[in-house]
Formats: C-alpha cells, sequence, structure tokens
C-alpha cells in the first residue's frame, strides 16, 4: 500500500529543519510518497489564503502530516498575531481532531542541562507529557465587545468536555502500564474548581480500571517547580491544553533544550491523519541560516513511523540521534550537518 505524507515545512526554521527529517525517514524507510504544502507565511503574503477548504480535504487524505513550525515573528506587522497559528496549526489539530499532544522529555547521558548537576546526577528524567489537544482555552471559544475603547470586554472561556477529558485520561493511564506505571494529573483544581473537578473526577473514575498505575495529582504553578527541583519523579503526566503547552517547554528546556523535543499530535480514533512536529516554533531569529537544531522534528519523524506500524525504523532513528547526542556535546554544527551525522550515525 502506498502511504501518502503530507509535508508542511512552514515558516522560519521550519523548512530547513524539515529538509532533514524527510531526507532521512526516507533513508531509513524507502518508499513513501511525500507531497509538500506550501502553507505559512509567504504563501499568505502572496495568496491571501491561510488553509483552503481544498487543501484541508487534501491533508485529510493523507496518512500521516510532518509539519515544521508555523508562525511569524513576535511584532512582525505584516501577519496579524495568531492568524497563522489559529488559522493553520490549530486548525489542522482541530479538523483532524487530534485529542493528544503528546511530547516525551528525557535528559540523555552527557547533554547539558540548566539544572545543576547535585540534582540530577544519577537521576533519570525520562517522562511524558499529555497534552490535551482539542479543548481547553484553545478552542477559540471567545471574543470582544467594544474593541479598543475603555470599556473593552474581552473573552477566551476554557472548554472541557468529559468526552474530551476521559479520551485523553485513558490514553495517558494506557501509556503510564507500557512504562513505569505512574500518573501525574497537573491543574489548578483550587481555583479552576469546574474544569479541575471534572479533570479530578476522570481521573479517578478511568483509575478504577488501572489499579497497576499509581496517580497522584499537582496544581501547575507546584508542578513547574517540581519539574526543576524533582524532574525525575514524573512518568507520564496528563493536563490540558494551555498547562501542557507551557508545561513542555519548560520539560524541553530542562531536558537538554527545545532543539530536543519532538512532538505527535494523535488521532486517536483512526478517522484523520495524525500529525508530528517538534515542539519548537519558527524561530525567525535564526531562521535562514542553517543553524537550527533539526533533531527535534528528526525525533517527531521517529514518532511518526511508530505511529504508522514501523517501529523498527523509528528506532533505528532514534538510536542514531541518541550517538549524535552522545557524540558531539558542546560542538556547533549547522542544520546539515546535523542531518549528515545522524545519516553517518544510522548504521
Ligand atoms: C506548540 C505551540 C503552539 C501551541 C502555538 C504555535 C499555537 O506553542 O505547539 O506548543 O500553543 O500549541
Ligand atoms: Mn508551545
Amino acid at each position: 500500500m502506498n502511504t501518502l505524507i503530507a509535508v508542511i515545512p512552514g515558516d522560519g526554521i521550519g523548512p530547513e529543519v524539515m529538509a532533514q527529517t524527510t531526507r532521512i525517514v526516507d533513508l531509513v524507510h524507502p518508499g513513501f510518497t511525500f507531497e509538500t504544502h506550501a502553507l505559512g507565511a509567504e504563501h499568505w503574503l502572496s495568496t491571501g489564503e491561510v488553509l483552503s477548504d481544498e487543501t484541508l480535504a487534501r491533508l485529510a487524505q493523507a496518512d500521516a502530516i510532518l509539519l515544521g513550525a508555523v508562525g511569524a515573528a513576535p511584532g512582525s506587522t505584516q501577519i496579524p498575531s495568531g492568524l497563522l497559528e489559529r488559522g493553520l496549526l490549530l486548525k489542522l489539530r482541530f479538523a483532524f481532531d487530534h485529542a493528544v499532544n503528546l511530547r516525551p522529555s528525557k535528559l540523555y547521558p552527557g547533554l547539558p542541562t540548566p539544572l545543576s548537576d547535585p540534582i540530577v546526577a544519577g537521576k533519570n528524567i525520562d517522562f511524558v507529557v499529555v497534552r490535551e489537544g482539542t479543548e481547553g482555552l484553545y478552542c477559540g471559544n471567545g471574543g470582544s465587545v467594544r474593541t479598543g475603547t475603555s470599556e473593552e470586554i474581552a473573552t477566551e472561556v476554557s472548554i472541557n468536555t468529559a468526552y474530551g477529558v476521559e479520551r485523553v485520561v485513558r490514553y495517558a493511564f494506557d501509556l503510564a502500564r507500557t512504562r513505569n506505571k505512574k500518573l501525574t494529573l497537573v491543574h489548578k483544581h483550587n481555583v479552576l474548581v469546574n474544569a479541575g473537578g471534572l479533570w479530578r473526577r476522570i481521573v479517578a473514575e478511568v483509575g478504577e480500571k488501572y489499579t497497576d498505575v499509581t496517580t497522584d495529582y499537582l496544581h501547575i504553578d507546584a508542578a513547574t517547580i517540581c519539574l526543576v527541583t524533582q524532574p525525575d519523579r514524573f512518568d507520564v503526566i496528563v493536563t490540558d491544553n494551555l498547562f501542557g503547552d507551557i508545561l513542555t517547554d519548560e520539560a524541553a528546556a530542562v531536558t537538554g533544550g527545545i532543539g530536543l523535543a519532538a512532538s505527535a499530535n494523535l488521532n486517536v480514533s483512526g478517522t484523520y491523519p495524525s500529525m508530528f512536529e517538534p515542539v519548537h516554533g519558527s524561530a525567525p531569529d535564526i531562521a535562514g541560516k542553517g543553524i537550527a537544531d533539526p533533531r527535534a522534528a528528526i525525533l517527531s519523524g521517529a514518532m511518526m513511523l511508530d505511529h504508522l506500524g514501523f517501529a523498527k525504523d523509528a528506532s533505528t532513528i532514534r538510536a542514531a540521534v541518541e550517538a549524535d547526542i552522545a557524540a558531539t556535546i558542546g560542538l556547533t554544527r549547522s542544520t546539515f550537518e546535523i542531518g549528515d551525522a545522524i545519516i553517518a550515525a544510522l548504521g
């Protein structure tokens, strides 16, 4: 069967890291058809289109989507803030029902971390954040009236459905079962009593069937502390869309930088293609210089191979990236050189 991979290189460093990713995925698993879609800032500037219905329908035909990064530079006067994020990236996550935004964090041996050595020495930092991907404050359920006046009212309402929470919680429990059997719910139920109450209840209810998995709870503010003081305490973290967004940037920073953080946006029912992308953004400040680290994107490619059922090819890529990390601590290399080195390490 011909497998179709839709590739959205996007903006900024997106095309640079995506070039290395498709090159490596194609080497390790020859035979995919890659179809590139030139979506993002430039496409909008030249056509006025963010994501047409035709393109969305075409993307729906793919077996998986690889995405580099989208978004204009903060402060860009040409592109309204949120236009590409809401109109392209989040539109894809919502349209293709990406309920689970999976973001693993692992501190590879020898990698510099901003944590002081005595804290991390000998400890195993290896956890996964299961971020809800289709609800919460990301829904776009809000608006403003009297906009631009001193009487302006602006709202963003967080949507939490029992259905949406349950499916992500279930996924997180299943994942914990394949790992160290520990699940931490992160929320803020002492303030967000309605949404927090729903999340807590569902974790408790679903957890009754997973007696082999230990559960605990942290408020988001405390969780940000624990991520730097005791990162080894985590195995699987389940949380809502915005808390997960914030926590996974912190997790990436703690475990060697955003240049290594991969992610999967999973459609858990198989009705639409899942999408794989690095956690980092388009990094306009370093775009075009050929210095972006492509390893987060390459590891996202490995997550895609896993999802498509090619676990062995995924491990081959992961092993090559790990070997590359171990061999090149402290080296400064170009995007292309890193791609070359990983290819050389594929074995
Ligand atoms: C991420 C990004 C996106 C998000 C932005 C670009 C909309 O920060 O994937 O973490 O907030 O989800
Ligand atoms: Mn983010």
